[in-house]
């Protein structure tokens, strides 16, 4: 049963001053508990435990015991670390309770955490495997998927933002406190609804609000600049918790909003959604997404970056063992895939552009690099936008080129004729993507001499004249590729360089 209420504004003010003048920070947490990002400490927190036994004595110390390990400390020691205003706020706001009627330890019912500079609360992650196996279980926050979600959220100024999925309304509510003038939370389950209006309050945020209704429903007839959704997308067999549920294939609910954006993305807005989804044989995911985009589809510019990609057997063995399902599962799921003819599941963030000029609209994909993140998908949509802009071609042709410093050639040598000639020519990239474009050997040879002394027009009239680009390759041609090369990520153009890339922390042993 859940047992927060939404209570009076004191309350919400004694709560809150009292956990920021604790210094209730997601630093000082993470410090406390020896982990970088609260996410971590989501499957770890049985080794944060130790560390926080050996903890001294604090404020601090208390509040991450009680509100974060779910520990049940005496009444006595959490009088002694919140003062009665917050306490009493605590336990009518249904946080903290008695742990029996006549208990002399106290326990909070939920999780209550910062997050960048705000508190959410919201179920335990460190719950029995039943209890997250329930239907209306809100999916807490405090994980790698979430920490992905909002980490691949563009934080630039916009007008109305819409957080469909809202969960515990965290995107919303760091949009409306951050970058957005309004935004707005849909979740379907009213407990999940409970925790983001509960945590809207918590934070005093006016300019958000949290509703409860299927997708698009509540906010009928509106259009936002900014839409985004960390769906439910785990296929399932049968019925699963709301929060995992994305229906036989997985795409349920995806589908669902992309097919909704037409109506509800305002003009230049952009819709950002991190989920799986399906590959059939010769069915790119996003073109499949287009599809769902339906009679105004060329009204959209699409950007797939896929992170990950798995076979059907694959999924179907990580998931059967996951749910520690019998081995005949496995062979359910495998036939299932056969029948919906699934050739891989991918993971990724797809972004879904509205154009607000008439032209060509886009469709791209790239493979995530490594440590890339938002600034390399925006950084390839800004471009991509350019391009089919057109304006930017008279520019490159007289820009001076550079191969980019992460670009490397790779050249096959074949046998004809009794010696070894170059006969496939493979330029790769670990940043901003993680690319592998095959090209015709003129291609190779450009990329090669781009040292940024010379302009594009130069390098084609070389080629032209050197006879290392053929007459076959016309002017609009080698305009296409050069587009194609700086959209990889292969050469630089001035003013338009991709972001660099970032250094990855050394693994902690
Ligand atoms: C994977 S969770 C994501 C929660 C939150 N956005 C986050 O990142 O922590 C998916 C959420 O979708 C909600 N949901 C499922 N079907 C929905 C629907 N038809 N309309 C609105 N929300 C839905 C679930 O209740 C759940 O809270």
């Amino acid at each position: 049963m859940l047992t927060l209420r939404l209570g009076s504004r004191d309350q919400f003010a004694a709560l809150r001053g009292f956990l920021a003048s604790t210094g209730y920070t997601e630093e000082a947490v993470c410090r406390k508990l020896g982990v970088d990002g609260l996410h971590e400490c989501s499957k770890r927190l049985s080794d944060c435990d130790g560390r926080l036994q050996s903890a001294a004595p604090s404020v601090l110390k208390v509040l991450v015991q009680l509100l974060i390990a779910g520990k049940s400390l005496p009444r006595t020691e959490v009088a002694r670390a919140i003062p009665p205003a917050p306490l009493d706020a605590m336990k009518a706001l249904g946080i903290l309770s008695a742990h029996s009627p006549h208990s002399k330890h106290i326990v909070s019912a939920v999780a209550l955490y910062p997050v960048q500079r705000l508190f959410f609360a919201s179920e335990r992650w460190n719950t029995t495997n039943s209890s997250a196996e329930a239907k209306d279980y809100v999916f807490s926050p405090v994980n790698s998927l979430t920490h992905e979600f909002l980490r691949l959220l563009p934080q630039d100024p916009c007008d109305l933002f819409l957080d469909l999925c809202s969960g515990t309304a965290i995107a919303a509510l760091l949009a409306a406190k951050g970058y957005a003038r309004h935004s707005w939370a849909v979740d379907i389950a009213s407990r999940a609804t409970r925790f983001g209006e509960f945590n809207r309050r918590l934070n005093a945020v006016e300019n958000a609000t949290v509703m409860q209704g299927d997708l698009y429903k509540p906010v009928k007839g509106m259009k936002f600049d900014r839409i985004v959704a960390h769906t439910p997308w785990v296929p399932s067999l049968k019925r699963r918790p709301i929060y995992a549920d994305g229906g036989p294939d997985g795409e349920r609910i995806t589908r669902a909003i992309i097919k909704g954006l037409p109506r509800h993305l305002a003009p230049g807005g952009r819709f950002y959604c991190l989920a799986a989804n399906l590959e059939r044989e010769g069915e790119p995911y996003e073109e499949r997404a287009r599809r769902w985009l339906g009679a105004r589809q060329s009204d959209f510019d699409i950007v797939y970056i896929e992170a990950e990609k798995k076979g059907p057997l694959q999924f179907a063995y990580r998931t059967t063992r996951a749910t520690k399902g019998a081995w005949r599962e496995m062979d359910q799921w495998v036939e299932h895939f056969r029948k919906l003819k699934i050739k891989n599941l991918v993971y990724g963030l797809l972004v879904i552009q509205s154009s607000d000029t008439k032209r060509n609209c886009f469709t791209v994909r790239r493979q995530k690099a490594e440590n890339g993140g938002i600034a390399e998908a925006e950084w390839l949509r800004t471009w991509e936008s350019a391009w089919a802009n057109s304006f930017r071609r008279e520019q490159v042709m007289a820009s001076r080129l550079t191969a980019s410093k992460g670009a490397e050639l790779h050249v096959l040598h074949s046998r004809e004729n009794d010696r070894l000639s170059p006969s496939k020519f493979t330029l790769t990239s670990a940043h901003p993507f993680a690319v592998e474009f095959v090209c015709p050997g003129w291609v190779a040879k450009l990329v090669e001499r781009c040292d940024g002394t010379s302009t594009a027009s130069e390098h084609f009239e070389a080629g032209q004249r050197e006879g290392w680009i053929g007459a076959e390759v016309s002017a609009a041609d080698f305009v296409r590729m050069l587009g194609e090369l700086i959209s990889r990520g292969l050469l630089e153009v001035g003013g338009f360089e991709p972001p660099r890339q970032k250094i990855l922390k050394p693994q902690s042993a």
